[in-house]
């Protein structure tokens, strides 16, 4: 059966000309037929999970519980409910997503699915604990068998207790919600320094992982990563993340840019993610595929970062990922895993 297009005829399933709020109450933006998925009923394990295939949705695009039970039965069947906080957070005032090139200029046209490229700057809003307590749980009661959600977590500095304590506070929270698979994002480019660049020093990586694992025993701990500098703050990271406890790796997140004109006075960078940052992911893969057998460390890497068409996936594959995961392409094109089930033989 061949699924219909989507891009550029429909309109993406998160409104960009709405506030993030709009898009949570009102979102997502979806009045498709869902079709049934083509591939053949098999499970893989996915940190002692079975899920049906390796393909899931990045921290960012479900926003809550309804988007997560779309993308669900989309067919991704490892979603990542959105990077959560101990307490709730406001989210950056629009614009939130502009398209630009591979420059960082921004553009009106963002031509083939393929290289579309935005840049997004939410802030990481967070909705309260006791809303997120419910939501949690409902999202996990929303899946198939043979999938599971991730929870991703950010911790708040100045909240009272020290910054790794809040990525206790945060991850606790998701934990019990209900949170089978919790993953600490260590990158974020969009909020103040000490939050954004978190993954890139060994030290804190490995305190961080250590203290944060220890907490949520025995929930496998993901941390989420950015593109690193040089090989050997990889090499020196990954160690330090595998013997702090961490699971997985997951990576990248969208590269911090100089985006022109700036999104507005307060935000002279911004996140890059989509099509023009494929490369650097796929390379980012290869280089921690290779650390990560060489010294034995036996985490898994999920990848993610301009996954647009069903192939990109398999570019990810055949670099060494284990997962592969689509946060702008889902966006622009939400059949993007039912297309990956239907080229599966
Ligand atoms: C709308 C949007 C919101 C995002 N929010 C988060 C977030 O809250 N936490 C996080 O770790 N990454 C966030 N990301 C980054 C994605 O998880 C992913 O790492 C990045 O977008 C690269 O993948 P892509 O090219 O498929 O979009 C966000 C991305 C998008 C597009």
């Amino acid at each position: 059966m061949k699924l219909p297009e989507w891009y550029p005829n429909e309109a993406p399933i998160y409104d960009i000309s709405k506030t993030y709020s709009e898009n949570a109450e009102y979102g997502p933006f979806f009045d498709g037929p869902i079709f049934k998925r083509e591939n053949p009923k098999q499970f893989f394990d996915f940190l002692g999970f079975p899920v049906r295939s390796k393909i899931g949705v990045p921290a960012g695009p479900l926003l809550t519980s309804k988007w997560v039970a779309l993308a669900a039965r989309l067919g991704f069947d490892i979603p990542t409910y959105k990077t959560i906080r101990s307490e709730a957070h406001p989210s950056h005032r629009l614009p939130n997503v502009t398209f630009v090139n591979a420059e960082g200029r921004q553009i009106k046209d963002p031509g083939p699915l393929s290289e579309l490229t935005i840049t997004n700057s939410f802030g990481m809003p967070s909705k309260s604990p006791e809303f997120l307590l419910e939501d949690i749980a409902k999202a996990n009661r929303s899946l198939s068998e043979g999938q599971v959600m991730i929870v991703s977590v950010v911790g708040t500095p100045n909240r009272g207790v020290s910054f790794v304590q809040d990525f206790v506070r945060a991850a606790v929270l998701a934990k019990e919600g209900g949170a089978k698979i919790i993953e600490v994002n260590f990158s974020c480019p969009n909020v103040e320094k000490a939050e954004g660049i978190l993954y890139q020093n060994p030290e804190t990586v490995h305190e961080y992982t250590r203290i944060i694992a220890k907490a949520i025993h025995p929930t496998p701990l993901i941390l989420k990563v950015g593109v690193f500098e040089n090989d050997h703050q990889m090499k020196s990271v990954l160690l330090s993340a595998a013997r702090g406890g961490a699971r997985a790796i997951c990576g990248i997140n969208s590269v911090s840019m100089a985006v022109h004109p700036p999104l507005d006075e307060g935000r002279k960078t911004s996140g890059v993610c989509g099509g023009a940052i494929r490369e650097k992911a796929i390379q980012f893969i290869r280089d921690a595929s290779k650390i990560n057998r060489d010294n034995r460390l036996g985490l898994t890497l999920i990848g993610c970062g301009g996954i647009m068409a069903p192939d990109h996936f398999d570019l990810f594959f055949e670099a060494g990922a284990d997962v592969g995961m689509s946060a702008t392409g889902m966006m622009w094109d939400p059949y993007l895993a039912l297309r990956y089930h239907a080229s599966i033989k």
